[in-house]
């Protein structure tokens, strides 16, 4: 029986002289780190370096050392942190993941640091077409970029050129895209967008309200006065089907596949931003979890994938000069994104019952019974799998910095989302153990109390 080539990053991982040379380096890099900790006035001091350099200083006085260990990070003070955080979703798998380091040694070792679409490498061919096998039928190519806002831009453009001269884009309201100046000006943030001169090509729609039993009808009502107001003249909708910055909402099947339909009876194309989503809601795709496969043009990655893409439909396929760039993503970025499809794939992550789903409800059950602790702090959870956020307290943008600041100093790193209600939002590692959640919770309520009694907020 003919027996598949295996691809040669896997050849290179399979063989045992690579593997050990690689296990080796890793684990001297982690020796060496950990005996090169700063002194606490050298390590004030690079922060105080980093924070004159960037123009303002880091949100949490935090610089990682280069070791790490599941949902752990080290400080180059040699203080611990658990990073609930993930580098607002970029550590998918946390910090030092031995397989992912692995992947990463071995690519580093290659030829280049980094692949252009002139010349592309392995790894290139080897996470464009694992994108593809799990995107479904209908996504037939895929363009790698680097910024989840590349990704988004290359979508914009392939949407403009298929439907010129139409200019307008429908997102929903709070929506975020980026920062390039078109994202920017699609975000639905004001402050984000300051002092940019705009197109005004946006037009929003109002996202699901869990709590209007008219809201599907009020979006529908909403997207369809856009269209008759600019006859032919829009050529995309936006789509996050749990908005990210906006503030972790999301809405049922219903809800998208009603305003999905309507967009493609309206011949406008249906762009999911899954630059956030992806990978963190149960499935590889959000627009899967969600059942949407059928609905979808075109769609964009970014984040646990350690570069970005844009996954589109043929008749996408933009013409020649649209869409180029030099950098496809550095080699390690691609093989690692490969290595973590593998992963999610193959070490049970992905389905109902899969680990991101359980993550999800382990996650739901602790800020329950956080609840029940503290009725008056705790306030609605929302989220799926392994992106979660609640309101704490007022919702206020200061309570809710003010905990983040009093759970770091606990050595728990979070982040906010959305406004009025502000939320304490965690992007997990997909591999979050229950210890690492029974002690970030156990952080994260000593700050709240923290909190409620030096801000006079009866918990
Ligand atoms: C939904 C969404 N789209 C796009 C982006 C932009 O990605 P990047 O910061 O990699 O450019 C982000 C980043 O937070 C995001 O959450």
């Amino acid at each position: 029986m003919a027996r598949s080539k295996p691809t040669p990053l896997k050849t290179l991982l399979d063989s045992p002289r690579v593997r050990e040379a690689a296990r080796a380096l890793i684990e001297a890099v982690h020796e060496e780190t950990q005996e090169r900790e700063l002194a606490p006035k050298a390590y004030d001091r690079a922060l105080r370096e980093v924070a004159r350099m960037r123009g303002r200083p880091l949100f949490h006085p935090a610089i990682a050392s280069g070791y790490g260990q599941g949902a752990r990070v080290r400080l180059a003070n040699g203080h611990t942190l658990l990073d609930f955080a993930s580098g607002i979703g970029t550590y998918g798998f946390g910090h030092g993941d031995p397989g992912l380091l692995e992947a990463a040694v071995v690519a580093a070792a290659g030829d280049t640091v980094f692949q252009g679409h002139l010349l592309p490498g392995v790894e290139y061919h080897r996470l464009s077409r694992a994108l593809l096998r799990h995107a479904g039928p209908h996504l037939k190519h895929v363009w790698l970029s680097v910024s989840g806002a590349d990704a988004n831009e290359n979508a914009l453009k392939m949407i403009y050129q298929k439907h010129a001269p139409a200019e307008k884009i429908i997102a929903f309201e709070r929506a975020f895209a980026g920062r390039t100046i078109a994202m920017a000006e699609i975000t639905d943030k004001p402050a984000f967008r300051k002092g940019l001169p705009l197109r005004g090509s946006t037009l929003y729609v109002p996202f699901f309200d869990p709590n209007d039993p008219e809201s599907i009808s009020k979006s529908l009502a909403a997207l369809d006065a856009h269209l008759s107001r600019y006859p032919g003249q829009v050529a995309g909708m936006l789509f996050e089907l749990v908005q990210g910055e906006g503030g972790f909402h999301t809405a049922p099947t219903e809800f998208f596949a009603a305003l999905m339909n309507r967009c493609r009876e309206a011949n406008v194309s249906v762009w999911v931003d899954e630059v956030q989503t992806f990978a963190r809601t149960g499935e590889l795709f959000a627009f899967k979890t969600f059942g949407l496969e059928e609905l979808v043009d075109v769609v964009t990655l970014g984040k646990t994938l350690q570069g970005s893409a844009v996954l589109f439909r043929r008749e996408l396929n933009p013409k020649p000069g649209l869409v180029a760039g030099t950098f496809a993503g550095s080699t390690v970025g691609m093989a690692v994104g490969a290595a973590i499809l593998d992963r999610l794939e193959n070490d049970g992550y992905l389905g109902r019952d899969g680990r991101i789903a359980v993550l999800g409800r382990r996650v739901e059950r602790r800020l329950e019974s956080l609840r029940r602790r503290m009725p008056r702090a705790v306030g609605p959870r929302s989220g799926v799998g392994a992106m979660q956020a609640f309101v704490p307290f007022d919702g206020s943008t200061e309570v809710v910095t003010t905990i983040l600041k009093a759970a770091f100093e606990e050595g728990l790193l979070a982040h906010s989302a959305g406004s009025n209600p502000t939320k304490i939002r965690f992007l997990l590692p997909v591999n979050t153990t229950d210890e690492e959640l029974e002690t970030g919770f156990t952080m994260l309520e000593k700050a709240m109390r923290r909190v409620g009694e030096d801000c006079g907020l009866p918990c």
